[in-house]
């Protein structure tokens, strides 16, 4: 951290209750009244689309193989025509890149990799005037082990940030103060010479864990907000937030693994009083601004999402991944079933009907491609991607789109563990092959689970370093013979011309913004069907998530009128859609034109 910045946080130690006591309440947001839009009760954020941008990947305007944040300013047209509204950036603040930024070691600084501040100011000014707000990750649950803050820390236990970080003292024989795991394998705790001392890492073990319990730490981390805040950014992704608050009880866990350690998650995720955290966060931070917060909470279940959004809760969406297909151990990963994804949807989007608000994603840079995970192997990739994309872009909510997922990009399956870059593959690589599997299994797991699937350098056209980079990619590009942006932007029949269409679709017909959700055919093992609703009008979505033909009768999909309805789209691309048979991979949307 700069060395002024470094100073003012000692003397925020001291101001600290003065900070926290800041009232925003004075501060009144633009409504969307003011912002000209029909609906005067919903704001920008839940009419628009938004868009996640894994920076490093998205694109490079130096030729030095990382993507930048002046690359983000090139391609700011690409995303106007996707109608997007808000870029989520993934971290850009000064990191050693660990976990990939995911580590920050100056929440006032840019990464160099990314740019300049200025560059920064310039992007978020740019963006603004395409209607376009620019979204920060906020990584508020540790910082990279070389933050001045915890080289602070770990000089001594009595110097002013001795308490900013999470110490214990060993057990009498020396170990670890528990047995707790991080969520990257491998001891949460790592042993401090200087303090004799071990500190708590949920991940890697160059990502220290703040001590929330400490108001000077809170105090620290609202100024960091309100930093980028005042620099005109329009909102937050909160990351990794359920693990911010520790339970009192620091003692061992039931051993689930074959080294007698238990997972940190099951230990500390949405620990009692987590919410009088984000609550003070709430009223320093956010509360009265025209911004939105959407929180990263793993382990946070439909039933517990009322107090965590809408008016009363925190932020105002969260992020939970009871839908995805996943795992913490991947080589653990049970099986995946459409009827668990849609029961796990539909819990989410009736949490949210009439509290808060859903934020619809399928992908980000943790996850693998879609058309990977959720559709059998070998199902077309165009039919396949644009039927995930439907789902996406017309669920209740705001959808996020993760880049390259508009394209229908996919995952990569390099044959060495060597061309992988995340720390978190290794982790799980290792971890396969202490469970007993192969080499070859083991590398099973990387394919299906690697976050590289999902990291590799966006597509933009058929050339050497997929015109991301005119130099050489920091992870090695998928294959962009057959799916990129400047061949999809031509092809009236692309994925990427699905989504620009979709995304359209919604803007005009509100019924897919404030529409009521209804899942319809809930017990069919292959089709996805829901209807949403308002006052005057009614469309019907429905999925064939598998390679067979699908019948199904259109009443019981809420079609009284089978006859009138009317096909507005169809990812076949061709007229011979009907009501009743589902193509394989087939999607389309129906309106009801009885409501008419
Ligand atoms: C979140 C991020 C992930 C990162 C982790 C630790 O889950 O999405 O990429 O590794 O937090 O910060």
């Amino acid at each position: 951290m700069k060395k002024g910045r470094f100073l003012k946080t000692v003397t925020s130690a001291v101001l600290a209750a003065a900070v926290m006591a800041a009232s925003l309440a004075g501060l009144t947001a633009c409504s969307s009244q003011e912002r000209g839009q029909e609906a005067p009760e919903l704001k920008w954020w839940q009419e628009t689309v938004a868009y996640e941008i894994y920076v490093s990947s998205f694109q490079d305007s130096d030729g030095d193989g990382y993507g930048d944040l002046n690359g983000v300013r090139q391609r700011l047209d690409y995303l106007k025509e996707l109608g997007v509204g808000a870029i989520w950036l993934t971290p850009v603040f000064a990191s050693p890149m660990v976990d990939n930024g995911y580590d920050v070691s100056d929440y006032y600084e840019i990464n160099p990799l990314y740019g300049t501040m200025e560059d920064m100011d310039n992007l978020i000014r740019e963006a603004k005037e395409k209607d376009i707000r620019i979204v920060m990750d906020l990584v508020y649950n540790h910082t990279s082990d070389q933050c001045p803050w915890f080289a602070e820390s770990k000089k001594s236990r009595d110097n002013p940030y001795s308490d900013w970080y999470i110490w214990r003292d060993p057990k009498p024989d020396g170990s670890a103060p528990n047995n707790w795991r991080s969520i990257f394998g491998g001891s949460a705790w790592t042993w401090c010479e200087a303090r004799g001392q071990y500190y708590l890492h949920t991940f890697a073990k160059e990502q220290p864990d703040l001590n929330w319990a400490n108001p000077e730490v809170r105090s620290a981390l609202y100024e960091v907000a309100n930093f980028w805040l005042d620099k005109g950014v329009g909102g937050f992704r909160m990351d990794a937030i359920p693990y911010i608050k520790k339970p009192a009880d620091f003692s061992d866990g039931p051993a689930d693994d074959s080294e007698g350690m238990v997972s940190i998650h099951d230990m500390t995720a949405n620990t009692e009083g987590i919410l009088d955290y984000l609550h003070e966060f709430k009223e320093n931070v956010t509360q009265g601004k025209d911004i939105f917060t959407v929180g990263e909470a793993n382990g946070v279940t439909a039933e517990m999402l009322p107090q965590w959004v809408g008016e009363d809760g925190v932020f105002d969406m969260l992020f939970e991944f009871s839908h995805l297909h996943g795992a913490e151990v991947w080589c653990r990963a049970g099986d995946w079933s459409l009827r668990d994804m849609k029961k796990a949807l539909s819990a989410s989007q009736k949490a949210t009907s009439d509290n808060g608000w859903y934020p619809i994603f399928f992908e980000n840079h943790d996850n693998p491609r879609s058309t990977d995970v959720y559709f059998p192997h070998g199902a077309d990739p165009v039919l396949a991607g644009k039927a995930m994309g439907t789902v996406l872009l017309t669920l209740r909510g705001t959808p996020f789109i993760y880049q390259g997922e508009e394209m229908g990009m996919r995952n990569v399956s390099w044959e060495s563990i060597d061309s992988y870059n995340d720390l978190n593959t290794y982790a799980q690589y290792e971890t396969a092959l202490k469970e007993g599997f192969s080499e070859a299994e083991a590398m099973e797991f990387v394919h299906r689970f690697s976050r590289d699937n999902a990291r590799t350098p966006m597509q933009w056209e058929d050339a050497p370093g997929a015109g991301f980079t005119s130099g050489t990619p920091w992870l090695s590009a998928g294959d962009s013979r057959t799916i990129n942006a400047a061949l999809e932007e031509n092809d009236p029949a692309s994925v990427l011309n699905w989504y620009k269409r979709l995304s359209a679709l919604r803007r005009e017909n509100r019924v897919l913004i404030d529409g009521s959700y209804t899942e319809m055919l809930p017990e069919s093992e292959t089709v996805y069907a829901y209807v949403r609703e308002n006052d005057s009008d009614r469309m019907l979505v429905l999925i064939n998530f598998s390679g067979e033909e699908a019948v199904y009768d259109p009443a019981e999909a809420g079609l009284s009128d089978a006859e009138n309805a009317q096909i507005l789209f169809c990812n076949y691309e061709d007229s011979k859609a009907r009501p009743g048979v589902l193509r394989p991979y087939e999607a389309v949307v129906i309106r009801d034109n009885t409501r008419e």
